[in-house]
């Protein structure tokens, strides 16, 4: 989705919102643009382009060097990708200009009522309405001046629907305007400077305080400090967050893209997401994000887990984590349905969000609906400090580091293992015994060996990957803790390689799918030797039957499956609960190494975003 970067300090400005643009590009997007406020002409030098940040770049000339600057990556939602509807707006005079994520629903009223007070349009956007409005408010007002930020504070009331936005003005320039409804913002405080931008990852490395915007309220940047106020004019205090993100987390490392390094990470996320966590020896985890609920979560009976896409298929193996070593019943309900349902929830419920960037519109609608129905609300979050992070009750983070790649990878591991770690805390408090209790942290403390062992096998991974590059079909298969992974593997797929691809339960094959097995399509299985294994090698002989091929991810030394699979991988034994956080990785960097052999662009795949914060 969009992405907003400001800049007020001391440094060229052109610099760092140039630097930030290129850290969100991961966002996807199709045109940009930059605003800066010139230094000693106090007025505003505006350019656009439309395509990658280095066009924006390349367009840019000598009168950018001003301090203070706004700039924006556009992803077209009204009017098609071009200069003109590019962010920064501005308004008639050019004295204004807004970068704006977000929808303004009322804009086509606003912008009939600024026409017939004159105001001339230039672009088909939304948001160009916020840029007049601003200078409408400072001209007008009943005849009085009135000063930027109340022109701001006018402004954003007379807008309906949803806004991360970020004003300057050429007669106002010490200062810069930011504000948020339902779209995030975050302000990084340096010495002597202040960012701000859409995403954290913008200014990882140059900023290590960060204070997040909440909804309605409006910051005024200084160069050397801010303050936050509500729309009513009410002081805000602010906690300011530490980034514990430094650069290199946010740079590819060596790697071709950053999905790889992200895959190639998770041996290291994993450990990070246990570390302090896990206590062997006695057999239980412990977790200091719940510490205040502690009491609450040992009444609760029900647990609804809600989220979004790779989120959603974590949450479909917490399901069976939690019920198989928590025993507490447990649902999974895409984010996106549940806000829609009447759900019956009440205060023995907890509704768990999981979400890497912690700003999924849907997940965080969801999450807002259960509190207003007095469920306690829970986080499984990535993102220190976002909004779902502040909006629930009590939550664990992933400390996964920063995710940049579109397609969600080393995230999911992380979201498992807190998963496994939360089974384990609510279990102990509840039925599970000491000695299950320390056979699951033992084999928690080994999957990053595991996940290693395979991580060396990538090359094998990615001859198969060139056999079956030109395959048109696929059909992705697992049961129990694997089923999820089948969803998984298959939007990895569908995401990054573009290629059709179906997740499906093995025994659900029966009722329909098996329709579609034929030579051209191939199945993938996940075939473990676990409790289920019985089940999908009867799968494997359906599939074979049929004249389909057969890609098995199968336990080490299983001979069986290896005589009748087409190609196999195998991943090392572990305990079944945690056997999906090994057999996803051949699944990812099989679905990598497809996209590279179809020469699709990995990390900012067509049509998607990083974050939806959008419903
Ligand atoms: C897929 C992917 C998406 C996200 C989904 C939820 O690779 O990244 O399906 O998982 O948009 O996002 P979060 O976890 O940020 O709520």
């Amino acid at each position: 989705m969009c992405g907003i970067v400001g800049y007020f300090g001391k440094r060229p400005a052109r610099d760092f919102l140039l630097e930030g643009l290129k850290r969100l590009e991961y966002r996807g997007y199709d045109s940009a643009g930059m605003a800066v406020l010139q230094n000693h002409k106090s007025k505003l030098a505006v350019t656009k382009s439309v395509g990658k940040v280095v066009n924006l770049e390349n367009k840019l000339k000598q009168n950018f060097n001003g301090f203070l600057g706004i700039a924006h990556t556009r992803w077209a939602t009204h009017g098609k990708p071009s200069e003109k509807n590019a962010h920064p707006h501005t308004d008639c005079g050019g004295n204004v200009a807004v970068v704006h994520n977000g929808i303004i629903e009322n804009y086509r009223e606003l912008k009939e009522m600024l026409k017939k007070r004159g105001h001339k349009f230039r672009s088909e956007t939304d948001t160009e309405v916020i840029a007049h409005l601003l200078e409408e408010e400072m001209s007008v007002s009943g005849g009085k001046n009135i000063s930027f930020e109340e022109a701001f504070v006018k402004t954003l009331k007379q807008l309906n629907g949803t806004y991360g936005v970020v004003a300057i003005s050429s007669k106002n320039p010490d200062m810069m305007l930011a504000a948020r409804l339902s779209s995030p913002l975050v302000l990084g405080i340096g010495l002597g400077e202040i960012f701000v931008a859409s995403d954290v990852s913008a200014m990882v490395g140059d900023v290590k305080r960060v204070v997040y915007l909440d909804d309605k309220e409006i910051a005024i940047i200084k160069k050397d400090g801010y303050v936050v106020k509500t729309l009513s004019n009410r002081k805000q205090e602010k906690e300011e967050h530490t980034l514990e993100w430094d650069k290199a987390a946010a740079e590819r490392g060596g790697y071709p893209h950053f999905m790889l390094k992200e895959i190639f990470e998770q041996p290291k996320s994993f450990a990070d997401a246990l570390r302090g966590r896990l206590l062997i020896k006695e057999g239980r985890a412990r977790l200091g994000g719940l510490q205040a609920v502690e009491k609450r979560l040992r009444n609760i009976n029900r647990i609804i887990i809600v989220s979004c896409g790779t989120s959603y298929h974590s949450g479909l193996v917490g399901e069976y984590m939690l019920e198989e070593y928590a025993g507490i019943p447990t649902e999974v309900e895409m984010a996106s349905e549940f806000r829609y349902r009447k759900p019956l929830l009440d205060k023995k419920t907890a509704v768990l969000a999981i979400s890497q960037s912690g700003e999924t519109a849907d997940t965080l609608a969801a999450i807002r609906e259960a509190k207003e129905k007095g469920a306690l609300t829970l986080g499984i979050v990535n993102v220190v400090g976002s909004t779902i992070a502040r909006e629930t009750d009590a939550g664990v983070y992933c400390h996964a580091g920063p995710e940049i790649a579109v397609a969600s990878t080393k995230a999911f591991t992380s979201q498992l293992a807190i998963l496994a770690l939360l089974a384990l805390y609510l279990g102990r408090q509840r039925e599970l015994s000491f000695v299950m209790g320390e056979r699951i942290a033992r084999e928690l403390n080994r999957i990053p060996e595991y996940m290693e062992k395979i991580l060396a096998r990538a090359k094998d991974i990615k001859k198969l990957a060139k056999k079956y590059a030109k395959q048109k079909h696929y059909m992705y298969l697992g049961r129990k803790y694997n089923f999820p992974n089948a969803l998984e593997g298959a939007l990895k797929i569908k995401e990054i390689a573009y290629v059709p691809a179906q997740g499906y339960p093995t025994g659900e094959m029966k009722h329909g799918p098996i329709a579609l097995i034929d030579q051209s399509v191939m199945s993938v299985i996940i075939a473990l030797k676990d409790s289920v294994y019985e089940k999908n090698l009867s799968g494997i002989e359906e599939i074979l039957a049929r004249g389909g091929k057969v890609l098995a991810v199968a336990t080490e030394g299983d001979s069986v499956i290896a005589k009748k699979a087409t190609d196999i991988i195998f991943i090392p034994k572990t305990l079944e609960m945690l056997s999906s956080l090994l057999a996803i990785i051949p699944l990812q960097l099989f679905a990598y190494f497809v996209a590279v052999e179809r020469g699709c662009d990995i990390d900012k795949p067509k049509n998607l975003a990083k974050s939806v914060t959008v419903e």
